[in-house]
């Protein structure tokens, strides 16, 4: 009975509420309603097995303005659909959203608000669709992956007041029609491709209070039409390639924030920057500008403020001792001298960032007795002494870089304190002892140059996220521990007195950069290395954080040390996802060289020199056609050199000298090039044109198929281009980092309007 009247009364309830909507007029214009009906059954197909979340609600016998993300005006008899929050749907990755998704919306004539941020669609910005919604004044799209130029239906949005396009992959140069959106107050078009100047039309809307243009390729000196918009509050054009003064932003007197970091800014910081007394945020790192007086206290009050590479000479400036606000400070890659002055312990800092500059002394015990310090880069200086044992007190700590300074003495036990430590850099230095004993969440440990001795700690296996482990150059002894399942990208060995064979490496196909030289290392090379870097290039949500960090353009990235075509250098760690080397030199590794380093693709360095292998060649490493070098000299090998050698159709360096090689050294377009004779000697009996040898009266081999066209994985002039970083690692690495992040000004998040 009871469940009789239930229903009787849910079928009443909708029965009147669909007669009070049509009679009335009281709920949403049935067009509206299946347009949003339509939308949802293209982003959650029928078949599609997400969980639909909020749009559970948006159903066919309810008021769509009922529904959740939607929003009617009200106030009048008819209610229309004025906002529209649609921003990160969750889905499953199968479907790929393209802005053909949209169009449904675009029926919504009524909308105001229309959030589209964070959902991943494709395409170009649909121009004609969005001209439809004349009344919009809040628009964000950002976080998708529109491409394409800014439509100019869009600055026929005359109402609009907010426009965040930022994340997306648009680019072209700004349309000067721009400025027709006079009402603009707010716009976002950061961590986009939009290049060339800044239409100058864009300073006639004056009514705007923040602006970002940051990480574009805009490319223009500030022009002084800048000083109109003098109501900005915040401004950033940072990662981009602006060039010359900076004195046009004089006049912007209300600026809150002002990110300018990492173009090619010059000339002197003009004094009227620092007179601004609103400003909390003020990044100039990255530039060549030049700070006169660094002794004139600014009116300012900061928050964050990064004076890198701003060519400030002598002692720190002492006025930041009443900067009693600031959470970060980066004065790098400047001319500080002297030592860490005491009171900059009590700012209380989340980042201080001090690197390269020319301080020296030892590091006061308070540094790091603060509970908010997190991020702590010293490296490139001349700071000495023990870290005091304090160290451990400052549990917030995420990264610790202070390589290339004179450090001394044991590292303290208190460092194992140290939980959310992620990143620990004390490379170049002269630390002794032990390998620390470290919390067990670190991506990176670089302990390189130094005077480390001991075995290493058997509980490096359970540093389950350790990307990167850099230990040349030390006195380490023993084994490897076992390290099978770590997904290390880069492993450093190189110079130390380690010993035995390597059966325990790391085999789940992350690492990269394999270094073991200079070592003691016997037995035979383990066929298991086939598995070395076959995930080369592909990113990795484990890694994307310190990948992200790596990459990120404020902070000077730690690089890794190899030897590169004989000669050591210094990669920048920001191009660590696109190598792959290989480097198991000067050690005792004995017997024949596994066929199956052959499927080795993406390697671009193999060097097994000065060891005590035999045997032949393996004719698989043909397959390694993304080779450049290669050296197997000071071995024992025997036989012939494979003719699949022909197919290294990028290798160009070769040293097969001091072996027991003989026979026809292999032709092919880019063998015939390695004619240096020193590669080939102290053999026993090779010939051929590149030694000038006449094989005469010995059989002379076909010539290679070469595969002409193949696929080459990628090349190496990528090595220079920096992965473009995905834009939510961004945020979480900034997050982590506690960098130059800076929160925008406050966005509404559904922007409701009375609709008439
Ligand atoms: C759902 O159906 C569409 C077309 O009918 C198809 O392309 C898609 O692969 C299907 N998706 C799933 C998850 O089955
Ligand atoms: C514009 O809105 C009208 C009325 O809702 C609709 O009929 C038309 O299809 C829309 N145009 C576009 C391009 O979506
Ligand atoms: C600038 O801001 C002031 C104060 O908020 C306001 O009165 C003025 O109208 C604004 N200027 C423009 C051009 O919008
Ligand atoms: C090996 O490391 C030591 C320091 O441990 C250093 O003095 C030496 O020069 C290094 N040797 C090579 C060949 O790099
Ligand atoms: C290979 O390693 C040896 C010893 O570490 C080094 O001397 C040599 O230069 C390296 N070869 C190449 C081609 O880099
Ligand atoms: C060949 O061997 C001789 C004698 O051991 C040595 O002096 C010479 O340097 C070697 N040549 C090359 C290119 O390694």
């Amino acid at each position: 009975m009871a469940k009789e009247s239930k229903l009787l009364e849910s079928f009443l309830v909708t029965f009147l509420a669909t007669i009070y909507c049509f009679s009335l007029s009281l709920c949403c214009p049935q067009y509206q309603k299946e347009a949003l009906l339509q939308y949802k059954s293209m982003v959650f197909p029928s078949n599609s097995t997400d969980v639909l979340g909020d749009l559970d609600s948006w159903t066919s016998t309810t008021d769509c303005c009922e529904w959740g993300r939607v929003t009617c005006g009200s106030g009048t008899a008819s209610k229309q659909v004025t906002a529209l929050d649609l921003s990160v749907i969750i889905r499953d990755g199968v479907l790929i959203l393209t802005s053909d998704i949209l169009t449904p919306i675009f029926q919504l004539q009524t909308l105001v608000s229309l959030d589209i941020s964070h959902c991943d669609i494709q395409g170009e910005i649909p121009g004609t669709g969005f001209a439809n919604l004349t009344q919009l004044a809040y628009l964000d799209l950002s976080a998708n992956s529109f491409s394409g130029s800014i439509p100019g239906e869009l600055f026929s949005l005359t109402n609009l007041e907010y426009i965040d396009l930022s994340g997306n992959t648009l680019g072209g140069p700004l349309n000067p029609k721009l400025s027709s959106l006079r009402k603009l107050e707010q716009f976002f078009l950061d961590h986009n491709k939009f290049s060339g100047p800044i239409p100058s039309s864009l300073f006639s809307l004056t009514g705007l209070t923040a602006l970002d243009l940051g990480t574009n390729s805009f490319s223009m000196e500030i022009p002084y039409g800048i000083s109109n918009l003098s109501n900005l509050t915040y401004l950033r054009l940072n990662n981009n390639r602006f060039h010359g003064g900076i004195s046009p932003l004089q006049k912007l007197a209300n600026l809150e924030t002002l990110d300018l970091g990492n173009n090619d800014l010059s000339g002197e910081i003009p004094a009227g920057l620092f007179n601004f007394s609103s400003l909390r945020h003020l990044n100039l790192g990255g530039n060549k500008l030049i700070l006169r007086n660094p002794s004139i206290a600014p009116k300012s009050m900061f928050g964050r403020l990064s004076l890198r590479s701003c060519n400030i000479s002598g002692k720190f400036p002492t006025w930041l001792v009443n900067q009693t606000s600031l959470s970060l400070l980066d004065l790098s890659d400047n001319n500080l001298i002297g030592t860490y002055p005491h009171w900059l312990s009590d700012l209380q800092l989340a980042t201080m960032i001090l690197s390269d500059n020319k301080l020296r002394g030892s590091l006061p015990s308070t540094l790091f007795q603060s509970q908010n310090l997190r991020t702590l880069v010293l490296s490139g200086n001349s700071f000495s002494g023990r870290l005091p044992d304090s160290i451990g007190n400052a549990t917030e700590l995420t990264v610790l870089m202070l390589s290339d300074n004179k450090f001394s003495g044991l590292v303290p036990e208190s460092i194992s304190n140290l939980s959310n430590l992620f990143l620990l850099d004390l490379s170049v230095n002269r630390f002794s002892g032990n390998f620390p004993v470290l919390a067990a969440w670190l991506a990176y440990i670089g302990l390189a140059q130094n005077k480390f001795h001991g075995t290493l700690p058997q509980d490096l296996r359970n540093q389950n996220n350790l990307y990167y482990l850099d230990l040349h150059d030390n006195n380490f002894t023993g084994k490897i521990p076992a390290l099978h399942s770590s997904p290390l990208r880069v492993l450093n060995l190189r110079n130390n007195s380690l010993e035995g064979q390597l059966d325990n490496l790391p085999n789940s196909g992350f690492l990269q950069i394999l270094d073991l030289s200079n070592n003691y290392f016997s037995g035979k090379i383990p066929a298991s290395l086939r598995t070395f870097s076959w995930i080369v290039g592909t990113p990795v949500a484990l890694v994307d954080v310190i990948r992200a960090y790596l990459e990120n353009k404020d902070i000077k990235s730690p690089g890794f040390d190899v030897i590169w075509k004989s000669f050591m250098q210094k990669f920048p760690g920001q191009n660590v996802a696109i190598y792959s080397f290989l480097d198991l030199s000067r050690n005792q590794l004995s017997g024949e060289i596994p066929e199956s380093l052959g499927s080795l693709k993406n390697l671009k360095l193999l060097n097994m020199s000065y060891n005590k292998l035999t045997g032949r060649i393996p004719s698989t490493f043909g397959n390694l056609t993304s080779l450049e070098s290669l050296d197997l000299s000071h071995n024992t090998l025997t036989g012939e050199i494979p003719r699949t050698f022909g197919q290294l159709l990028q290798l160009s360096d070769l040293d097969l000298s001091n072996n027991k090689l003989r026979g026809r050294i292999p032709t092919g377009p880019q063998m015939d090039r390695l004619n240096n004779q020193s590669f080939y000697a102290n053999n026993s009996g090779l010939c051929g044109i590149q030694i000038l040898v006449s094989c005469d009266g010995k059989p002379s081999p076909p010539k290679p198929e070469i595969e002409v066209g193949g696929e080459i994985w990628f090349s190496w002039e990528m090595a220079g281009i920096t992965f473009p970083m995905a834009f939510l690692s961004t945020i979480v690495v900034l997050y982590i980092a506690g960098y130059f992040q800076i929160e925008q000004p406050k966005r509404p998040r559904v922007y409701v309007r009375q609709f008439i």
